[in-house]
């Protein structure tokens, strides 16, 4: 694997999640689609989700699946989003502000790319908590993602993601065909913005020129850390090379 043979630069971040309230949100606002009833998702509801994050709950993209999920497209990487258009994919969904694709010229992404190993933590959503459409407060109920990162250079890497695509309402650029489709607005799961900033243009392909208020936020981030992260070489070759002090024979 990459690591193995370069020196990375790593990012943790502790990112803990409002499950309930983000289900209560797209319950509040489904998107119907008319004359359509997907499967499991007889409200819409699962589409708005699939829509803020550009991937349905199998990991289908909404670009290939617009209007309901298949499993079968779960692992794809093979779609390119429309600069001229959101219907398939909201230009504001997570994916696409984090991995814009072709919505910038070709290759110009490549030095922003991550690789991401988070891990998952806490329980699912309890009876009680999807009742009250509310995180519990019992600490051992909380949940998230404990997000890491790797990049060969931070500045390149999850600090301009967050900062100047996910938490910048202008991007991506949309050379939308509709002069009246409002800009994206900021990342719906992760940007950080002030209150006025958390509208985007309306996920809702029949809506492109409304806008969504998202006043909630549903991702908290509690602390991180930066680190360097050594190759196998440089472990081998240069920190515990032979001769050198302080290294311990194994
Ligand atoms: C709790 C917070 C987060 C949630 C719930 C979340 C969720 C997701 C999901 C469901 C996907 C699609 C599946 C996948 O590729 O793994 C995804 C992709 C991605 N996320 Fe996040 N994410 C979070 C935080 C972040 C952060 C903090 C960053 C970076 C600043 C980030 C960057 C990305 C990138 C680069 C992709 C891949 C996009 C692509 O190549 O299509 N995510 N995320």
């Amino acid at each position: 694997m990459l690591l193995r043979k370069s020196c990375h630069c790593g990012r943790w971040v502790d990112l803990k999640q409002l499950v309930p309230e983000f289900d209560a949100f797209l319950e509040a606002n489904p998107l119907p689609v008319p004359k359509i009833r997907p499967p499991g998702d007889p409200t819409g509801a699962e589409l708005l989700g699939a829509r803020l994050v550009g991937r349905w709950k199998s990991g289908a993209p909404v670009d290939l699946t617009p209007l309901r999920d298949d499993p079968k497209l779960a692992r794809s990487q093979d779609f390119r989003f429309d600069q001229k258009n959101q219907e398939r994919c909201p230009f504001a969904a997570h994916i696409r502000k984090t991995n814009p694709r072709s919505d910038l010229p070709p290759n110009a992404t490549e030095p922003f790319r991550i690789l991401r190993r988070g891990i998952a933590f806490g329980p699912e959503v309890t009876k009680e908590e999807k009742a009250a459409k509310k995180s519990s407060n019992d600490p051992k109920l909380e949940r998230g993602l404990l997000f890491v990162c790797y990049q060969s250079n931070l500045g390149n890497g999850f600090h301009f993601i967050q900062q100047t695509w996910a938490n910048n309402k202008n991007f991506p650029p949309t050379n939308a065909s509709d002069p009246n489709v409002p800009e994206p607005g900021i990342d719906p799961i992760i940007g950080v913005g002030t209150p006025r900033e958390m509208v985007g243009a309306s996920p809702d392909p029949l809506k492109a020129n409304e806008k969504l208020d998202f006043m909630a936020k549903w991702v908290i981030p509690r602390g991180g850390e930066y680190f360097f992260s050594p190759s196998i070489p440089a472990l081998k070759n240069t920190f515990a090379a032979p001769g050198r002090p302080g290294r311990h024979e194994l």
